[in-house]
C-alpha cells in the first residue's frame, strides 16, 4: 500500500505573496465588533459567499464562503455568564447550521442539522440564543457538510472573558487554518475525495493565521502576551515550536489546566483544539524569532517570524502576576462510581476493516475521480459501526447526573482529534498512564494505536454528536451519537 502523498505546505513561495503586511500585529486585524444591549450580546452572522487576501498580490484574492464576507468570521466576544443571541441569515445557495464548538449550550441551540435543529434553507434564518457559564476561548462552525462549508472558509472566533481576568499586557486571538489552494489561489474543489476520506483529511498546501499567509508577528520586549490559538483546518495537526521563548499553557479548549511548558516545547493542535499560551516576551529590542511547526515529520516549515519592535522595554523584569485560571463550572465527576464504556476506533488505510487486498482495488476504481460531496461511509467506524448521512441514533445512552469514563482505543494507523458536544471531559489516561494535568477537553487527539481515557458527568440533556474533528473522516462514517437523558 502506497503511502499518502503529502501535499507540500507552502507551494506558493511565501516571499512572493508578502507584501505590505510585515509588521501588523496579528491582534489588530480583529475591529470589536459592536452590538451589545444590556446583559444580552447581540450578533449577527451572515453566511455568504466572500473574498479574502489569503495569499496577497500578485495573487488575486481567494474565492471563499464566509461569515459577514471575511474569514476568520467576526470575533464573537462576550463575558463569562452573559446571554448571547445570534441571528444567522444563510446566503448560501445550501442549507447551513452554526455549531458553538466546546460551548456547553442546551441541546436545541447546538447547530446540529436534523439532529437538534432543522437546517438553515438558503434565505432564511435562525435566531441561537443561550448563555455561556464557562469562560475561554472556543469558536463557531457549520455542521452542514462542515467538510466543504468549514474547508471554504465558514469559521470564526468566540471568545469568552473570564470574570476576574489574569493581567497581560495584550490578549491575542491566533485562527490557524490550512487551505489547499490551485497556483492562481483559488480553493481547490476536489472535496470529500477518497483520497483524503481514507487518509489523514484534506491536509492542504497554505497555512494562515486570521486569514492571511503571515510573515511576521510584532512584539515588545518584556510585554506578556496571552496568545489563544484557535485551529480551524479540515485536517492539519499543528506542533508549534517558539525558538528561544518559553511559553506556558493556561488553557486547553478554552478550559484552565495548571499553568505548564508544553511537553517537549511543542504545542500540538488537532483540528478544533484550542490551547490558550501566556508568554513572557523574553528577548532583546530588534531580535527576531521563528516559530516552526513540526509535527510532519519531513514537512516542517517556518509559520512566521517574532519581531522584537526597536523600543526600549516595558519592564525590566518579567511581570510578576499569576497566570492561573479561576476554574469553569463543570461539574467533578466520580471515579469511584463511575460507569465504564469502551470505545473502538476502526478503519482507514491500513488499518482493520478497510485494510488488505480490497482496497487496492477500490483504491483504483475511485482514487483520481473527483466525488465532490459525496459522503465515503464506511471507511471508518466506531465500534463498529461506520455512520452514513445524518445520525440519529445514539450508539450510548447515558443517565443524566452520573459519572462515565470512556476509554476509548484508536485501532487506526492515525492520528484523530475525537469532540464530545454539549460537555467537556477530563483526559485522565493515555496508555494507561495517568495524566499529569487531567485537563479539560472536548476535543482530544488520540495517536495511532493509542488508548485515551475521558471522564465526566453526563449533565446536559439531549442527543449529543461525539466525532472525529477531521473532517474528511467524520464525513466518512467516524461519527455517532452519544444521548444524555
Ligand atoms: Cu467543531 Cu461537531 O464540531
Ligand atoms: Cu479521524
Amino acid at each position: 500500500m502506497q503511502e499518502p502523498q503529502e501535499p507540500q505546505v507552502f507551494r506558493f513561495s511565501r516571499r512572493s505573496f508578502l507584501t505590505a503586511s510585515g509588521g501588523a500585529a496579528v491582534g489588530a486585524l480583529f475591529p470589536t465588533w459592536p452590538g451589545r444591549t444590556g446583559s444580552i450580546a447581540k450578533y449577527h452572522l451572515v453566511a455568504r459567499p466572500g473574498r479574502a487576501h489569503l495569499v496577497g498580490a500578485p495573487y488575486p484574492e481567494t474565492a471563499i464562503w464566509s461569515y459577514n464576507g471575511a474569514v476568520p468570521g467576526p470575533e464573537i466576544r462576550l463575558r463569562q455568564g452573559e446571554h448571547v443571541q445570534i441571528t444567522v441569515e444563510n446566503q448560501l445557495t445550501e442549507e447551513t447550521t452554526v455549531h458553538w464548538h466546546g460551548l456547553r449550550v442546551p441541546n436545541p441551540m447546538d447547530g446540529v442539522p436534523h439532529l437538534t435543529q432543522k437546517p438553515i434553507a438558503p434565505s432564511e434564518t435562525f435566531v441561537y440564543e443561550f448563555d455561556v457559564p464557562d469562560a475561554g476561548t472556543y469558536w463557531y462552525h457549520p455542521h452542514e457538510r462542515s467538510f466543504e462549508q468549514v474547508g471554504r472558509g465558514l469559521y470564526g472566533p468566540l471568545i469568552v472573558e473570564e470574570r476576574e481576568p489574569i493581567q497581560v499586557d495584550r490578549d491575542v486571538t491566533c485562527v490557524l487554518d490550512d487551505w489547499r489552494l490551485l497556483p492562481d489561489a483559488q480553493i481547490s474543489d476536489d472535496f470529500g475525495n477518497f483520497m483524503d476520506a481514507s487518509h489523514n483529511g484534506r491536509v492542504g498546501n497554505t497555512v494562515t493565521v486570521n486569514g492571511r499567509i503571515p510573515e511576521t508577528f510584532a512584539v515588545w520586549a518584556g510585554e506578556r502576551l496571552r496568545l489563544r490559538l484557535i485551529n480551524a483546518a479540515n485536517a492539519r495537526i499543528f506542533a508549534l515550536e517558539f525558538q528561544d521563548h518559553r511559553p506556558m499553557v493556561i488553557a486547553l479548549d478554552g478550559q484552565p489546566v495548571a499553568p505548564h511548558e508544553p511537553a517537549g516545547g511543542r504545542v500540538i493542535l488537532g483540528p478544533a483544539m484550542r490551547a490558550d499560551l501566556v508568554f513572557d516576551m523574553t528577548g532583546r529590542p530588534g531580535e527576531r524569532f521563528g516559530v516552526t511547526d513540526t509535527f510532519y515529520r519531513g514537512l516542517e516549515y517556518r509559520l512566521l517570524d517574532l519581531t522584537y519592535e526597536d523600543a526600549p522595554p516595558l519592564r525590566a523584569h518579567p511581570l510578576d502576576a499569576p497566570m492561573r485560571l479561576a476554574a469553569n463550572t463543570m461539574p467533578e465527576r466520580d471515579l469511584a462510581t463511575a460507569e465504564r464504556h469502551e470505545i473502538a476506533f476502526s478503519g482507514g488505510m491500513m488499518g482493520g476493516m478497510m485494510g488488505g487486498g480490497m482496497m487496492g482495488g477500490m483504491m483504483q476504481g475511485m482514487m483520481g475521480g473527483m466525488m465532490r460531496g459525496m459522503q465515503h461511509s464506511g471507511i471508518w467506524a466506531i465500534n463498529g459501526v461506520s455512520a452514513t448521512g445524518h445520525v440519529l441514533d445514539p450508539f450510548l445512552t447515558l443517565d443524566r447526573g452520573r459519572s462515565y469514563v470512556l476509554a476509548m482505543r484508536n485501532e487506526t494507523a492515525w492520528h484523530h482529534p475525537m469532540h464530545l458536544h454539549g460537555h467537556a471531559f477530563r483526559v485522565i489516561a493515555r496508555d494507561g498512564q495517568p495524566t499529569r494535568y487531567r485537563e479539560w477537553q472536548d476535543t482530544v487527539l488520540m495517536a495511532p494505536h493509542e488508548r485515551v481515557e475521558i471522564a465526566f458527568v453526563a449533565d446536559n440533556s439531549g442527543k449529543w454528536m461525539f466525532h472525529c474533528h477531521i473532517l474528511e473522516h467524520q464525513a466518512a462514517g467516524m461519527m455517532g451519537v452519544i444521548r444524555v437523558a
